[in-house]
Order: structure tokens, then sequence, then C-alpha cells
């Protein structure tokens, strides 16, 4: 356990003075991620956008807000997860480019690895798309997918992958809402 603690220490020095990709430049804090280091439940967003970038933390802004009271409606609180995102720097645009991603993803996959969480919850589209191709799960649209376990194993790791919309499209799309919020209450039985 405290070898857990040390190596994501580690890591995350790493990603705070990295300088892999072009976001370095915007970024106030890096946004290494936070929760549980123990946690069998792991959580990978997007990235930061402002407010997270001001605090260095995951989830602090509007979509932040918003995934607390998720959380809740599957039993869970934040602090019994681990939440991290696939980009670390500032992602002003929401829309990271493929170099970008592959700039920062070997961090993510290091801090799985170390995590070695039971379920890792996908929250959106870019997480689905990274996890998705790199357990060459089949391709499909997040509304064919939603709340759906899949099994991935590796080397390191051997979890389920549960595909979920990204609490920002139900800020987006006020008519997403209840969907989502149905999917947290399901996602109980799962967990
Ligand atoms: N959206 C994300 O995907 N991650 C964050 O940390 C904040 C907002």
């Amino acid at each position: 356990m405290v070898q857990i603690k040390t190596d994501l220490l580690k890591l995350k020095e790493h990603v705070e003075n990295c300088k892999k990709c072009d976001l370095w430049k915007g970024r106030n804090k890096a946004v290494f991620g936070e929760g549980d280091e123990n946690a069998e439940v792991m959580l990978i967003g997007l990235g930061p956008g402002y407010n997270e970038d001001q605090q260095g933390r995951p989830f602090v802004g509007a979509a932040g807000k918003l995934l607390d009271k998720l959380l809740a409606l599957a039993g869970l609180k934040r602090e019994e997860v681990y939440i991290a995102n696939v980009i670390k720097s500032y992602l002003p645009d929401n829309k990271p480019k493929k170099e970008q991603i592959a700039a920062c993803t070997p961090y993510l996959d290091k801090q799985v690895e170390i995590i070695k969480p039971k379920t890792i919850v996908l929250l959106g589209n870019v997480a689905v798309k990274y996890v998705f191709e790199k357990f060459k799960l089949p391709k499909a649209p997040m509304r064919d997918i939603h709340v759906k376990p899949f099994s991935v194993a590796s080397l390191f790791l051997k979890a389920k992958v549960i595909p979920m919309y990204h609490p920002a499209a139900a800020l987006r799309n006020p008519g997403l809402r209840s969907t989502i919020e149905e999917d947290w209450e399901k996602i109980k039985d799962v967990l």
C-alpha cells in the first residue's frame, strides 16, 4: 500500500514536469488524478478544464459537481474511487489531438497498472475510444454501449470497463440527464 502511494507520487512528479506535447505551455497546474489509491473503482475522464487547471484537481467544475451527484446515485463517494483523465494538462477546447493523446496516455496506463482497479468507468467518448482501441474491443456508438460492462485483461490487469456518458453531456444536452442518472443507478449492480 505504501508502495502504491510512492509509485503514484513518482509518476505525478513526471506529469507535473511533462513537456511531451504542446499542452504544457497552456497549463497552470497539471491534473494528475486523485482518490483512494487502493480503490476498486477507477474513473477515467477526458482532461482538465479551467477550474481543474486552476486547482490541479480533477472534476472540480460544473461537470465535477454533477459527477459527485451521479456517484451518490451509485452509492459511491468521491473519496472511495480514484479519478484520472486521459489528458493531464489544461485542454481548453475538450478536443485532444492524436499526438496529445499519444503523449499523455502512457501516464494513464501506468496509473491503471499501479492501482489495478477491478472496475474502470469510462466517462465519455475519448476515454472509451482510447481504452476500447487498446484492448481491441469492438467500436460502437455510446448510445449502444453505455452502462454495459466489458472484460479486459493484460499482463498487469484484469478488470471490467464500463462506458458511460460524460457528465458534461448532461449539461450540454439536458435531454440526456435522465438517461445518465438512470445509468448511474444501474451501475450499482455491476460494481
Ligand atoms: N472533465 C473531465 O473529463 N475531466 C476533468 O477533470 C474535468 C472535466
